[in-house]
């Protein structure tokens, strides 16, 4: 297993961090959830009975692997986007048998014992494990030596949905021009449904998303020398229907201020920091967004109640 460091600036968290919280509307990105223990808190909400995401896309997978790897054929470069543990991935290694495989993931720790757990599992596959924030221009290293049919792009957990419907077309542009024409892309992405359902999985009953976004303040703490107290703010989720998506807040209890960076940031009550957008796209939509993308669908697999969707599409 070979590691890479792509992670340009490890200033940004700070440079982010401070912009974000003098903005009117505070605001810190979903991608500094993944400190250690953020990773950690992440795989426990897969677990939970409410965040039905992980298990239906799981469930999706394991219907259909057959079909999927028959369609992402053998001998392929599979780059997978902000790969966490590489669960999923394991299902599709075993059973499409690509040559090179390519976790790409912002957080360190978990992508290195991913990586170690895959490459212990699978002996003879080739693995180069990239640490790098994939909203940045994406310079993978070359991977001489190792003969690839063509690239896969995997992109599961509905991760997309942390972005607007704007700011996806422009990722999934990034990705089609890393990964080139006749790429395809294997992308999951969560379906619009029922508010209550939806709420549910981001306002769990045991509070562990809550513990989850609370970890960001503690995560300044720890990094940037911030003086939060976390148990002064609430985690805060809900569904807007209007824009199809669940907005995330940690929303301040009491009239209070916070120091980071040598800087004072004052919060009214009820004040909130904005800190996840997780968006919900029907089918088509999501279809019509991929081709502002050039990305054009193959096919589209779901599961029976309707609640996740698996893309399989190819760049044009
Ligand atoms: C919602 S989790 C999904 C994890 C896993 N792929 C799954 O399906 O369960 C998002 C993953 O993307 C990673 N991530 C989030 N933002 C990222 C970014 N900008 N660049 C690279 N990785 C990122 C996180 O560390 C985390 O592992």
């Amino acid at each position: 297993m070979r590691f890479y460091d792509c992670l340009a600036d490890e200033a940004s968290f700070l440079d982010d961090c401070l912009r974000g919280l003098a903005a009117p509307q505070k605001a810190l990105a979903p991608k500094y959830f993944y400190d250690h223990l953020g990773s950690q808190l992440f795989e426990e909400i897969c677990t939970l009975p409410e965040y039905y995401p992980t298990r239906t896309e799981m469930a999706i997978m394991e219907a259909n692997v057959a079909e999927i790897a028959r369609l992402v054929g053998p001998n392929v470069e599979l780059i997978e986007l902000g790969s966490g543990a590489s669960v999923k991935t394991r299902l599709l290694i075993e059973r499409a048998r690509p040559a090179l495989y390519v976790p790409i993931d912002i957080a360190e720790r978990q992508l290195r014992s991913a990586a170690d757990e895959i490459a212990a599992l699978f002996p003879w596959l080739h693995i180069c494990a990239v640490r790098a924030d994939f909203t940045r221009p994406l310079r993978l290293p070359s991977f001489m030596g190792v003969p690839v049919k063509l690239k896969v792009v995997f992109f599961p957990g509905s991760t997309i949905g942390n972005f607007t419907p704007d700011e996806a077309a422009a990722l999934l542009r990034g990705v089609r021009d890393m990964a080139g024409t006749g790429a395809r892309l294997l992308i999951g992405v969560d379906l619009k449904k029922d508010k209550r359902t939806l709420e549910a999985a981001y306002d769990d009953a045991q509070g562990v998303t809550a513990r989850f976004n609370l970890n960001l303040l503690a995560r300044i703490n720890r990094e940037l020398g911030g003086d939060f107290r976390p148990e002064r703010f609430r985690h805060k989720a809900f569904y807007d229907e209007a824009l199809g998506r669940i907005e995330m807040h940690l929303e301040s209890r009491y009239a209070q201020f916070v120091h980071v960076g040598g800087r004072r940031f004052d919060f009214r009550p009820g004040e909130t920091i904005h800190t996840e957008i997780s968006c919900k796209y029907a089918v088509e939509e999501f279809q019509a967004l991929a081709r502002r993308a050039r990305f054009e669908p193959l096919r589209v697999w779901t599961d029976p109640d309707r609640l996740f969707s698996v893309h399989l599409l190819i760049a044009v």
